[in-house]
């Protein structure tokens, strides 16, 4: 299959598939259900966070549905056993009832949430719960950078509208949507500290996600290189080295599991 430029790269978001499993793994852990039959994984990627539900509950019938032909191409590739699907979580309607709607990493890039949270309720069965994550992307110096360096005279025009492509609200507006239509609700924040091996690494890591909707609008590859330079002054002066010449990368992450 040929590459869209513009769609996810599989291999480059895998990559640092260490780091972006393990809320998938703190998620799973506390959700509280034994036997669910049926599970959902909205915008699933190449498939390895669906690996943690299949491994918790080997039975259930899992579906993994995700707007990228890339990484549906990926996952069907990787775990050819499982049951994967082209699927736009906002636009398209999603089949079936599930006691587990699931989504890791993927509400940021859909704009209308309060709408996304009814669809999802309404795809869940009598006890069903959805278990969800986002990142707290533009709190994080990371996001502040790039924000930054997108409204400098530069590359304003040249990248309008691209952190509007991110919608991340904060704890607040989750629980009071979330609380006006689940029974229970479970809101939780995390701080995880990945450690890397150098700044460029913090670039590589969110050259695949945050810096994307950029690079998408920045057609001529020397302004995406000159774009990332001016990311990276920023990374450098905002994480500093450790005395091992490690760096620390405290990346912000909301949960929450309601119930129905
Ligand atoms: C950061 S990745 C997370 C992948 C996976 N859930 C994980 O935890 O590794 C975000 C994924 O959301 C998918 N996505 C974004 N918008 C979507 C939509 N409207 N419908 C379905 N999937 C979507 C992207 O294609 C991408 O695979």
């Amino acid at each position: 299959m040929q590459m869209n430029t513009k769609d996810w790269n599989p291999n480059l978001y895998l990559k640092f598939g260490k780091e972006r499993i393990q809320p998938s793994i703190d998620l799973v852990m506390r959700i509280e259900m034994d036997e669910p039959s049926t599970i959902i994984d909205i915008g699933c990627g190449p498939g390895n966070s669906t690996q943690i539900l299949a491994h918790r509950w080997p039975d259930a019938e899992i579906v993994g549905i995700d707007n990228s032909p890339a990484m549906i191409e990926k996952a069907k590739s990787d775990y050819s056993n499982q049951n994967w699907y082209v699927v736009d979580a906002d636009k398209d309607e999603i089949e079936g009832k599930y006691d587990i709607v699931f989504s890791n990493a993927v509400i940021q890039w859909i704009p209308d949430h309060p709408k996304l949270f009814k669809k999802f309720y309404n795809l869940l069965t009598n006890n069903g719960l959805i278990a969800i994550q986002v990142p707290i992307f533009w709190d994080m110096p990371l996001g502040k950078a790039i924000a930054n360096v997108a409204s400098q005279n530069q590359w304003a025009s040249k990248t309008k509208g691209a952190t509007k492509q991110f919608t991340i609200h904060d704890y607040h507006f989750y629980y009071d949507i979330l609380s006006e239509i689940f029974k229970s609700v479970d809101i939780w924040e995390s701080h995880y500290m990945h450690v890397v091996d150098s700044h460029l690494s913090i670039l590589e890591m969110i050259r695949s996600t945050g810096l994307r909707p950029f690079h998408n609008l920045l057609e001529k590859d020397t302004d995406k290189q000159a774009f990332e330079d001016m990311v990276l002054r920023h990374i450098e002066k905002d994480y500093p080295l450790q005395k091992n010449g490690k760096v620390l990368l405290p990346f912000k992450r909301l949960f929450f599991i309601a119930k129905k």
